[in-house]
């Protein structure tokens, strides 16, 4: 029997803190349902004790997930940790993960500590956390750019003490593979006890070498956990990707040698909820999940996957969630049927009163679009009007004219608290006015620092996708929103993105 590689996803915890991908406590829950269904072996859920929402975001994972071990992140004191046991009470499996900084520039600059004081912080918290929980997982932050003798030391400590994970991040993506591999290597063969924890690897994407670094601390060094998240989002360049490195270890099993607990038909499904609930858009030849990445455009590729379909692809599209893109209900279709889709596309929804919401908008969309594609309905349950969220902005109607030289003019009806109002302006183009209508009511004072479209089943009968980032006092985030009229998808998305601004969700970054 191979090794089994662990899946420890992020992306509710490291995802997140990517400025613009702040998260309510039901998306993350939703997110995390689907990334139970993805069957991925850990998930981290937040990061307790820096705010009441993560702290009751975590928690109501921890209640409503039962397949995948939840997981707090906590800084290596006893608060941090406590508040992470509490968080983590209701779940089934339960971990904490807790970190440290080890390299001399973050212990010099950035904590103040010495090497001896860092030593014992981390000796002690892992001590305290273990008599919270049982599964408990140790970080040196910094790791890859740490003295290798200090680490040692550090390390056998931390597994002396308990903790059952030893993760070494490369932590601002400094790694290149065959070092990092063999970086993870010398601290196993190092460190004397370090066959009673289990190695994982934390990569950061700053020189795109995220996923072969990780490939390489568990091909080279021996680590049997890999800490990712779905479409690869994180700080900056982001982390490692999910999607990407499952793939490459269940396609190259030949080479790897390992068993993987994903199933990796929900990994679209999830690449989708996490693009459209944060707003950040999966680029179209992007490996696995890109619109691009099973299409075969040129005539030769074509013609030889229409021989033989491994003359050019060495995965099947069917086994990571894509379906062709074919017509699958209409304005006749009926309510079961609906449901039966929801289902095979793997979304759940909490309760029938979500079906009927997503029905409701359903037939709205077949009323103005004859064809419904599979892309239309993943875009239609993340709307907010299905899920039902109270926010502060709400869409109503809009309409706009525009004519060859002249300049366009929009007027808009959107709900403030429940309550109607209208805005009226021009402005360089219809989307310009319609936005500009919304702020001579709201008068936000953001700046808009993205808006892009995107059709989101590729042809100009499409729904328009849009995404909006917004930036005001040093906040960002992101809405989106659909439509078949582009106009009206970008007023969407702008409300979406007020209604994430005005949010009094607070998040206090993870390495403070
Ligand atoms: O990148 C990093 O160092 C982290 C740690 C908190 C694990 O995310
Ligand atoms: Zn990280």
């Amino acid at each position: 029997m191979a090794d089994k590689l662990i899946i420890f996803d992020t992306t509710l915890r490291d995802g997140e803190q990517s400025p613009g991908a702040s998260m309510t406590r039901d998306e993350k829950l939703r997110i995390a349902r689907q990334l139970e269904r993805l069957k991925v072996d850990v998930i981290e859920a937040g990061f307790a004790a820096s705010s009441n929402g993560d702290f009751d975001a975590v928690q109501l994972i921890a209640n409503n997930i039962k397949d995948s071990t939840v997981c707090s992140l906590a800084r290596a004191n006893d608060r941090d940790i406590s508040r992470a046991a509490e968080a983590l009470k209701g779940a089934q499996q339960a971990r904490i993960h807790t970190f440290i900084a080890t390299s001399a520039l973050h212990m010099e600059k950035k904590l103040r500590m010495t090497p001896d004081q860092v030593f014992e912080q981390a000796k002690q918290s892992v001590r305290f956390a273990r008599n919270l929980v049982s599964d408990i997982e140790f970080s040196p932050e910094d790791g890859y750019r740490s003295d290798v003798d200090f680490l040692c030391r550090v390390i056998e400590a931390v597994i002396h003490e308990g903790a059952t994970t030893i993760n070494v991040p490369d932590t601002v993506g400094y790694a290149i593979p065959e070092l990092y591999g063999n970086f993870i290597k010398t601290l196993r063969e190092r460190i004397p006890n370090s066959d009673k924890a289990i190695w994982s690897v934390h990569c950061h994407n700053d020189l795109g070498m995220a996923v072969a670094n990780s490939l390489a601390g568990v091909k080279i060094g021996g680590a049997r956990q890999v800490e990712c998240t779905i479409n690869g989002l994180g700080e900056r360049a982001g982390n490692c990707s999910l999607e990407e490195v499952v793939m490459a270890v269940k396609t190259r099993k030949d080479y790897f040698g390992l068993e993987l607990g994903i199933d990796t038909h929900h990994i679209l499904a999830a690449s989708r909820m996490v693009s459209q609930t944060t707003g950040f858009v999966v680029q179209p030849n992007k490996a696995v999940v890109g619109a691009n990445a099973f299409a075969h455009a040129s005539g030769i590729h074509q013609d030889g996957v229409l021989k033989a379909r491994d003359t050019y692809e060495i995965m099947r599209a069917e086994d990571v969630g894509w379906t062709a893109n074919k017509i699958v209900l209409g304005k006749l279709s009926g309510r079961n049927a609906f449901k039966q889709r929801l289902q095979e596309l793997g979304v759940q929804m909490e309760s029938e009163v979500d079906v009927n919401a997503a029905f409701a908008r359903f037939k709205e969309l077949a009323d103005r679009k004859s064809e419904i594609f599979d892309e239309d309905i993943l875009a239609l349950v993340s709307d907010e009007s299905v899920t039902h969220v109270k926010e502060q902005y709400g869409f109503v109607s809009l309409s706009q004219h525009s004519e060859t030289g002249e300049r366009p003019t929009a007027s808009i009806v959107f709900t403030v608290d429940g309550l109607e109002v209208k805005g009226a302006s021009e402005g360089n183009g219809p989307v310009d006015a319609s936005l500009k209508a919304i702020e001579t009511h709201v008068k936000s004072g953001a700046e808009m620092v993205l808006y892009s479209v995107n059709a989101i089943s590729g042809s100009t009968e499409s729904q328009g996708e849009v995404t909006v980032r917004l930036q005001n006092s040093g906040r960002v985030v992101n809405g989106v929103g659909s439509d078949p009229d582009i106009v009206v998808a970008s007023a969407k998305a702008y409300l979406s993105a007020l209604n994430k601004l005005h949010s009094k969700a607070d998040r206090v970054a993870a390495q403070g």
